[in-house]
């Protein structure tokens, strides 16, 4: 690693992540009802919050997770961040958990490494850490990478994949998991607890789903914004001042979400119920379905489903 080369790119996205979650302001609170597994508890990781966890990169989603962990009592001075830029080291700082700008002795203390690099980075910083943390667990969010690139660059045998999404930094994140078969129900343990604050998980029993999670969630809110961006451009074409459009467009997405989440009914059921033939709804509907919105919308989520595994072998052993 060579981080007196890199250029700061601390944008504004980032920037208002950390914001969000400064402790010194207010932490994302949970979210309810949440349907979370339960922690199982027992093993050596009893008492999960005394945990010593390394993550590598300190960008958007170890700051979701992290926020999230001293929201729910971990201790910061058990948290440790390696993140070659400055200015998010800084605030790491601000925080109370340890910031490093190279990995240092202090990993081979870490119970857990968390992997929050991108893809492209992810083989060069496995390397320079994988000396000091064969023993611990591991748990990596990046798209794309296997478990037998993992296994071979860390050579360590507790693994652990995760495919996050960003509602994580509000607690509202979906995350699907993959565990090997040496991680142990303790080890689970300690993933849960790591994830409670983000939002809700589940243990996948197959690593290629993994792909279909990434396309479904990993990327979905991506698919979410570019509606609602639709959405509101219409309702300002139509004469709503930007922040109407803004409110009714949001505010529709997270009703029409919430009565889906609360429904016994499937979705097609819930879109029927507002679609009265000859109405204003089935005018907008036909439109889309004249256009094969709908087919294309599943042709784009096989697009991520197919990059995500062309990930995993662009930048994979
Ligand atoms: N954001 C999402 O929606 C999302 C969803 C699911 C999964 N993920 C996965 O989460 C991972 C992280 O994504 P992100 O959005 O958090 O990215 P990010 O904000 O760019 O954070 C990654 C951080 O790691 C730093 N880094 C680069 N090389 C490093 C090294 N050798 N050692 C330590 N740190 C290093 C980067 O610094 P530089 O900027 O200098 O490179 C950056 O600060 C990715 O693998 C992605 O696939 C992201």
């Amino acid at each position: 690693m060579t981080p007196s080369k890199r250029q700061p790119s601390f944008n504004a996205a980032r920037t208002l992540d950390f914001t969000h979650f400064s402790p010194m302001n207010s932490l994302p609170t949970t979210p309810g009802p949440i349907d979370h597994p339960p922690l199982s508890g027992g093993g050596p990781f009893t008492n999960a919050l005394n945990a010593t966890i390394a993550f590598v990169g300190g960008g958007n989603m170890a700051s979701a997770i992290l926020g999230g962990l001293l929201k729910n009592g971990f201790q910061a001075h058990n948290l440790h961040v390696i993140e070659p830029l400055s200015a998010p080291r800084e605030q790491l700082r601000q925080w109370g958990v340890h910031a490093w700008e190279a990995p240092e002795a202090f990993l081979s203390h870490a119970d857990l490494v968390i992997w929050a690099v991108k893809p492209q980075v992810f083989k060069t910083a496995a390397l320079s850490v994988s000396a000091w943390t064969h023993h611990a667990l591991h748990l990596s969010v990046a798209a794309g990478i296997t478990m037998q690139s993992l296994s071979e660059w860390l050579q360590a045998p507790r693994l652990v994949r995760a495919m996050p999404n960003t509602p994580a930094l509000v607690g509202l994140g979906q995350t699907g998991l993959f565990a090997n078969s040496n991680v142990s129900a303790s080890d689970k343990s300690l993933i849960e607890a790591v994830l409670q604050s983000t939002g809700q998980w589940l243990w996948l029993k197959d690593e290629t789903l993994l792909d279909a999670v990434t396309a479904i969630s990993g990327s979905g809110p991506a698919y979410v914004f570019y509606f609602l961006e639709a959405m509101c451009q219409a309702g300002e074409h139509m004469g709503l001042s930007s922040e109407e459009a803004k409110q009714l467009a949001i505010g529709t997405l997270i009703g029409a979400g919430q009565l889906a989440s609360q429904s016994a009914e499937p979705p097609s059921v819930l879109r029927e119920r507002v679609t009265s033939k000859g109405g204003t709804t089935q005018a907008a509907l036909d439109v889309m379905n004249q256009a094969g919105l709908g087919e294309k919308f599943k042709e784009a989520m096989w697009a991520a489903n197919h990059r995500a595994k062309a990930l995993g072998a662009e930048f994979g052993s």
